[in-house]
């Protein structure tokens, strides 16, 4: 057989996860030199084919002398496609192994600049390779678990009768307020690129009852924090006819259909995570509801949880990670006498992979001795009527173990939209859905203000010029009627249902402040 690089010809192939259709037949697989290994006679390569990921075996004798040659010269991320019997193999991922009668090469790959194990380097090292970093297996789970979720969006819309709507992008004004607005110059005018499609879903909803938008949106701020990327994806509903009960109650349930469809179809990516998803199963619970008001008591430690203490809670959290660097550094020099003492080169691999794992963890755990002590005086001094910040979120939820619902937000902090409660033009009936696992706000949302004369009195204490504002009051002036509505932020609950650090690996390209390149 002629081996070429880039081959013309099309032959049928099969795809890993369906593998086990082809047991103890022949099969094609195409795909990417994910790992490998070689012995004398043997080659083990681990082909990924964006299906997933399987033990394939190119053995000399199988394949012959010339191809056997050509993949000797494999390395990671080489291309090829690999022919052979489909053999079952409890201990392989997956279950089978193919074993390789014959090869083609398409591409090599030299010096390819991602190692098998990606926590060997910096996050920097990766971030400016994201066009080769997302092929790696973490990489590769976190977009299908977002491929999932927002397949989990539309389903839980589409069966409830919701219409899809696409808001513009270029828009002529503020909607969560003129601190955050990136400018652009729109034929001579300026416009912003859109911060949430809400205020044209209300228009929408107006025409068609229930609806949601699903695009990107841009924030401005110059945050350099896990939670925040400057072009992220929001999904919008709005409801006629709601007020905010019914909104949170939609909110429970949405959220509930969407983690459990990624727990159903996501098991091999959430395992490639290892992620905990006893934990994530946990949506299944109530969401508890609490005022602002109580949520303030509850963080400053004035209020107990099912006897839960909130700034006791961090106390333990803070014991337990000084215990837990101490632990790791103990198993970390037993490791390096071990390996100096010598010992097989795949248990030295496997060794020093384990302590590269093991000083991955102390850094969070650093992370946590610097962070705690900071957020517990945070917590205990906070000040009522003001915003939580990221730790506030996290030492109050802390206490929880399903997502919670802060509802009925001081007015000053929040949106003009906002309806005011009833007798207490201090509140709004906002709602913010904080995730549990210190994953903080994922949703936001609030029953909108129907009193024309309370707008226009809240634009103009917000600064906003009111002639862009025109035609969302003539909403308030044809047949307004109580409505309400959310955002789910799409990176946060990626974030969430696959336990990351940081937003940056949510999003195929992320942009925040300080990354525009890949
Ligand atoms: O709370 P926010 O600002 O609310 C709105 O934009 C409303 N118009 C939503 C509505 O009622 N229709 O944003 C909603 C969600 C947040 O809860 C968060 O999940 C996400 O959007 N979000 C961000 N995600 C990533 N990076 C940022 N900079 C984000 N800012 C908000
Ligand atoms: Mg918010």
């Amino acid at each position: 057989m002629n081996i070429r690089i880039t081959s013309q010809r099309i032959i049928m192939h099969q795809y890993i996860k369906e593998i086990g259709q082809y047991e103890g037949k022949q099969a094609t697989l195409k795909g990417w030199v994910a790992n490998i290994r070689e012995s004398k006679t043997n080659i083990f390569v681990v082909l990924r084919d964006g299906t997933g990921f399987m033990q394939c075996v190119i053995g000399l004798d199988d394949v012959g002398e010339e191809q056997f040659e050509a993949a000797k010269r494999l390395s990671l991320e080489s291309s090829l496609a690999l022919t052979g019997n489909v053999i079952k193999d409890e201990r392989q991922m997956g279950g089978y192994e193919l074993q390789a009668t014959s090869l083609e090469v398409y591409g090599y790959a030299k010096d390819y600049p991602i190692k098998v194990n990606e926590n060997e380097h910096g996050v920097r090292h990766l971030a400016d390779r994201r066009h080769l970093w997302l092929r790696s297996k973490r990489q590769w789970a976190i977009m299908r678990v977002r491929n999932e979720i927002k397949m989990g969006i539309h389903e839980f819309f589409q069966d409830r009768g919701f219409m899809q709507m696409d808001a513009p992008i270029f828009t002529g004004n503020a909607c969560e307020g003129t601190t955050t607005l990136f400018a652009t110059d729109f034929f001579g005018q300026e416009a912003y690129l859109s911060q949430s499609g809400q205020l044209y879903g209300e228009a929408m909803v107006m025409a068609q009852g229930l609806i949601y938008t699903f695009g990107p949106t841009f924030r401005a701020e110059k945050s350099d924090t896990p939670r925040h990327l400057s072009e992220f994806w929001m999904i919008e509903p709005e409801m006629a006819f709601y007020d905010n009960e019914m909104n949170m109650d939609l909110i429970e349930q949405f959220i509930k259909h969407v983690i459990n469809r990624v727990l159903e179809k996501c098991k091999v990516e959430l395992e490639a995570l290892g992620r905990d998803v006893e934990a994530l199963a946990k949506v299944n619970q109530e969401f508890p509801r609490v005022s602002y008001e109580d949520s303030v008591k509850i963080l400053r430690g004035e209020m107990e949880v099912n006897g839960k203490n909130a700034i006791a809670v961090q106390e333990a959290d803070l014991a337990a990670a000084k215990q837990g660097i101490e632990d790791n550094l103990k198993d970390i020099a037993e490791r390096e006498t071990a390996i100096k003492a010598g010992m097989k080169k795949g248990a030295r691999k496997f060794n020093e992979a384990k302590i590269a794992a093991l000083r991955k963890e102390i850094a969070v755990m650093e992370e946590q001795v610097r962070n705690i002590p900071k957020w517990i005086e945070s917590a205990k001094n906070f000040k009522d009527g003001e915003d939580f910040g990221g730790s506030d979120e996290t030492v109050l939820t802390r206490v929880f173990d399903a997502p919670v619902m802060v509802y009925n937000w001081p007015t000053k902090i929040k949106a003009f939209y906002m309806k005011e409660v009833e007798g207490d033009p201090a509140h709004v009936k906002g709602v913010d859905l904080l995730a549990p696992e210190g994953y903080g706000e994922i949703v936001g949302g609030s029953e909108r203000e129907t009193d024309i004369e309370i707008l226009l009195k809240k634009i103009k204490e917000h600064e906003l010029p009111m002639e862009e504002f025109e035609w969302y009051l003539d909403l308030r002036r044809f047949g307004s009627v109580p409505h309400a509505g959310f955002g789910l932020g799409l990176e946060r609950i990626v974030r969430w249902c696959c336990d990351l650090d940081h937003l940056r690996e949510t999003i195929p390209f992320p942009r925040r402040y300080g990354r525009l390149l890949p």
